[in-house]
């Protein structure tokens, strides 16, 4: 199949089609259309900025608010100077997070989390591909359980967070994703509550906790109206990711 470079689209505008690349691309277009499948599974990989993931409907696909907060190493939440010697990506799906980490924080150490074997077998892929496969340690569990508290300087999670309601409407392209990877509870926070309750006993001292919520930034303070969330803005706004040091969590 021909893949067009994606910095090089105004050249690639020139590029005339073969008859047979006329007729993959259009056989393509069909089954996305008359499927509705994400074109992400029809071709096996999604890209964030400029790094691509195997993908298949074993994982969401990765479009995930935090990529874009570790393109710059979370500065200035996370100080220049601070080393991350060990992160925790919670609930990876694909291991598109924990790539980014690795590249990110080239000294850390990290640990790779989901409850699914099958989005595990996915990650694993992924980590292959980028040759991570000993700086980052996939296992199965839920959350937190089984880890050993007071190891990360760093936790990033993006849980499923679809509201009860919101799952009840989705469009048909998400209903071939994994529900596990979408389902976040009536409303949509119970995995964002469990982890900021739970978190910090798994950070050392001054470590970050970063986690997308969707758009559940108003929900999310109603229900901590305590906690000094700091809502970082992201291309989809300023209320997708919260951060929190592990000193303001509760605990
Ligand atoms: C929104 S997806 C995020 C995947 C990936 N981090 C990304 O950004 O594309 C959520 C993931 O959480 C996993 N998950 C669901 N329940 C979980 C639980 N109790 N413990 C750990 N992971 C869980 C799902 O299997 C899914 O892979």
């Amino acid at each position: 199949m021909l893949r067009l470079p994606h910095d090089g689209l105004a050249q690639a505008l020139a590029y005339e089609l073969t008859a047979r690349e006329r007729r993959s691309a259009a056989r393509l277009i069909e089954e996305r259309a008359r499927t509705r499948r994400p074109l992400a599974y029809l071709l096996k990989e999604a890209w964030l900025g400029e790094h691509r993931f195997y993908v298949d409907g074993r994982v969401i696909v990765p479009r995930s608010f935090i990529a874009e907060l570790l393109r710059d190493r979370l500065s200035p939440w996370l100080p220049r100077s601070r080393e991350v010697r060990r992160a925790l990506d919670l609930c990876t799906g694909s291991g598109c997070l924990a790539v980014l980490l690795a590249s990110a924080f080239p000294h850390a150490a990290i640990d790779a989390t989901d409850v699914s074997r099958s989005a595990l077998a996915v990650a694993r892929r992924n980590l292959r591909a980028y040759r991570l496969g000993r700086r980052v340690r996939l296992s199965r569990r839920d959350l937190f359980a089984g880890l050993k508290p007071a190891r990360y300087d760093l936790i990033v999670a993006n849980p499923p967070y679809v509201a009860a309601t919101a799952m009840r409407g989705l469009p048909p392209e998400y209903r071939h994703e994994p529900r596990l990877a979408l389902d976040g509870g009536r409303d949509g926070l119970d995995f964002a509550r469990r982890i900021l309750l739970e978190a910090r006993d798994f950070l050392r001292p001054r470590g970050l906790l970063v986690v997308e919520v969707g758009h559940n930034r108003s929900r999310l303070e109603r229900a901590f109206p305590r906690l000094p969330l700091i809502w970082p803005e992201t291309s989809a706004g300023y209320d997708c990711v919260f951060l929190l040091g592990r000193e303001d969590l509760p605990g």
